[in-house]
């Protein structure tokens, strides 16, 4: 269930947009989904969690090495659209469930895995949604997060937090490579070295996807127009203001 005014605010950003994030290009592809699905294929859990699994792209990968997938998310809409297209993949082992990864509904070491995508920059307490996420993983299973993450750079940080608020009102903080490691460490996980990789963000689906405001958009543009050069050039920013940011994948016991 949704526990907090922040989580309302997600849960009504991303529901109306639960067709898009299925459909998403972005979502639904990326090395980092081949990456889960050989984690997942060389471990063959019997029980895993997608947490915060919005299109379902994560789960779909680890559904077919698995016994049951349950894919969890703060959005109703979001978990209709989740099992119709497991319906339509004909992956019947995905059960959903609907609730905050601040308080998950499911016993102690009830999961052998869990994987997390492109959803933890909106969690309002990340080490709250990571200890939960330890609290459920049985000893000796395995954990996968994948997320956008920001450059330790100050400067690089505050451009990239500002046009993805403006973007999604919903938005927290992409953290960086290294805060990544030390809330999985402080949450109990042991992480290994994460894969680093680059993804472009085609400007005009991106804020599509999100239903972005006229006026934020501008106020998108506008801020990449003031951009000093090394910025831009470290966002590959194009003349249409689609540009490319860092991502992170990371294994954790
Ligand atoms: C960008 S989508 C996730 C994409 C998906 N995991 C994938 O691999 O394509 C982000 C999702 O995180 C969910 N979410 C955000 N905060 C959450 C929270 N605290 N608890 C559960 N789900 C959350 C949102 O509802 C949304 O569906």
């Amino acid at each position: 269930m949704t526990t907090n005014a922040h989580e309302a605010h997600v849960s009504a950003q991303f529901g109306p947009q639960a067709a898009a994030y299925v459909a998403s290009a972005v979502h639904a592809s990326g090395e980092d989904l081949g990456q889960i699905a050989a984690l997942a294929q060389a471990l063959r859990p019997a029980r895993a969690l997608d947490l915060g699994c919005g299109g379902g792209h994560a789960g779909f990968q680890v559904a077919p090495h698995a016994g049951e997938l349950v894919a969890y998310d703060l959005s109703a809409d979001m978990l209709h659209a989740v099992a119709a297209e497991a319906g339509r993949r004909g992956l019947s082992n995905v059960v959903t469930q609907q609730g905050s990864v601040s308080a998950l509904p499911f016993t102690s070491a009830s999961f052998d895995f869990v994987v997390t995508r492109f959803s933890a920059h909106h969690w309002h307490d990340l080490d709250a949604g990571l200890c939960e996420a330890r609290r459920v993983l049985r000893s000796g299973g395995t954990a996968i997060f994948a997320d956008a993450v920001s450059p330790a750079s100050p400067l690089l940080n505050t451009q990239l937090q500002s046009i993805e608020l403006l973007r999604d009102p919903s938005h927290v903080r992409n953290y960086t490579a290294a805060e990544w490691t030390a809330a999985l460490k402080n949450a109990g996980f042991e992480p290994r070295t994460p894969t680093l990789r680059r993804l472009r963000l085609e400007f005009a689906s991106w804020v599509a996807r999100m239903a972005t405001l006229e006026l934020h958009i501008q106020a998108i543009r506008s801020l990449q127009s003031a951009m000093p050069r090394d910025v831009a050039d470290y966002f590959a920013l194009e003349a249409d203001g689609s540009f490319t940011f860092d991502t992170m994948t990371i294994e954790a016991q």
